[in-house]
């Protein structure tokens, strides 16, 4: 008599196991994030995210290439700049670090993919997404200028936008942007809920660009709330948006998964910096092994139905399944 079921037949060896596995990361499915710096000679490492570098563009050929010969498909560029104002203007200039930087990536490496990473809080001095008057961050002033940014960012080559300032209504008023400028065929991927996280910390410290007063959570979502992660992405939807991402993404896999259950759109789940250090000062201490954990925790962003990641860890992984030490 069949009294209990034996789910270790399905198990027990690593044939099977492979065979009915659900999920998989690939190479294609990962985002890789770079960090550009005005100035020359520079590829330096960030204290607080080990193997990630900041580089000027001189020293971005050789990066590049690497990208390239792993298989990555797609990049997402940050911009650093030397100098910051009020306003942001480095971040909308014809020439300021990101539009070199885009322009340089498709001459360069004309196979990638490039997104441009659409906020101005590296470029204000006060180190807000928006412009501020009396201590608040305005709204309405900041969607026009963070649509001059996407479509300089457009111009100079971005094949995708992906706005992450969490301003209302900056879907649309982008889209709106992109289409009057020549760019209706430019992708928005909308980092549509993001939540005002500590994990953000290393970033802010590669990016330079911790607020210089006060906090984000006057724009940022609060990090105990999932409904309010519906209606931010019911709003982005129907504003225009083609791809939304859910930002952070280990301690929200909650939300990656509703949001996949509720809307049509690609879902993207970003692998923040604070997620990466921790994995990586672990495994610099020898705490745990790197490869497997970094390999369980994105099968757990596509588990829970991400279909892109954008990881600072993804050359690794496209390295590990390159050389055949993680098997898809
Ligand atoms: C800009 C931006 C941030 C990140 C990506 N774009 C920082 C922030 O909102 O403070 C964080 C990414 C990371 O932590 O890896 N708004």
């Amino acid at each position: 008599m069949n009294t209990f079921s034996r789910h270790r037949r399905l198990r027990a060896n690593q044939q099977i196991r492979r065979m009915i596995r659900e999920n998989h990361v690939h190479t294609s499915d990962l985002i890789y994030p770079i960090f550009i710096v005005e100035g020359e000679n520079i590829k330096q490492e960030i204290p607080s995210m080990p193997g990630v570098f900041h580089f000027s563009l001189d020293q971005l050929k050789n990066e590049l290439n690497e990208i390239v010969e792993l298989g990555l498909p797609s990049v997402i560029v940050f911009g650093v700049p030397s100098t910051k104002d009020s306003c942001g203007s480095e971040a909308y200039h014809e020439h300021g670090i990101v539009q070199k930087a885009i322009r340089f990536i498709k001459q360069e490496a004309p196979e990638l993919y490039v997104i441009a990473d659409t906020c101005l809080c590296q470029y204000t001095d006060h180190g807000h997404c928006g412009p501020v008057e009396d201590g608040e961050i305005l709204n309405d002033k900041a969607l026009e200028l963070l649509v001059q940014t996407a479509v300089s960012q457009a111009e100079a080559g971005a094949d995708m936008i992906a706005p992450s300032n969490m301003m209302d209504g900056f879907v649309a008023a982008i889209r709106q942007g992109l289409d009057e400028t020549g760019f209706p065929h430019i992708p928005i991927l909308s980092y549509a809920v993001k939540y005002a996280s500590s994990f953000y910390g290393p970033f802010r410290d590669a990016a330079h660009s911790t607020p210089s007063f006060g906090d984000r959570r006057t724009y940022q979502m609060d990090p105990a709330n999932t409904r309010e992660a519906m209606r931010e992405a019911t709003s982005d939807v129907m504003e225009g948006a083609d791809l939304l991402m859910v930002k952070p993404g280990l301690a929200y896999l909650d939300v990656i998964y509703r949001v996949k259950e509720n809307f049509d759109l690609p879902v993207v789940a970003y692998n923040v910096s604070g997620e990466y250090s921790m994995i990586k000062a672990a495994s610099l201490n020898g705490w745990i092994d790197e490869q497997k954990v970094v390999m369980e925790m994105l099968v757990g962003f596509k588990r829970a139905g991400a279909e892109l990641i954008l990881t600072y860890h993804a050359k690794d992984v496209a390295r590990w399944i390159k050389e055949g030490s993680y098997t898809v």
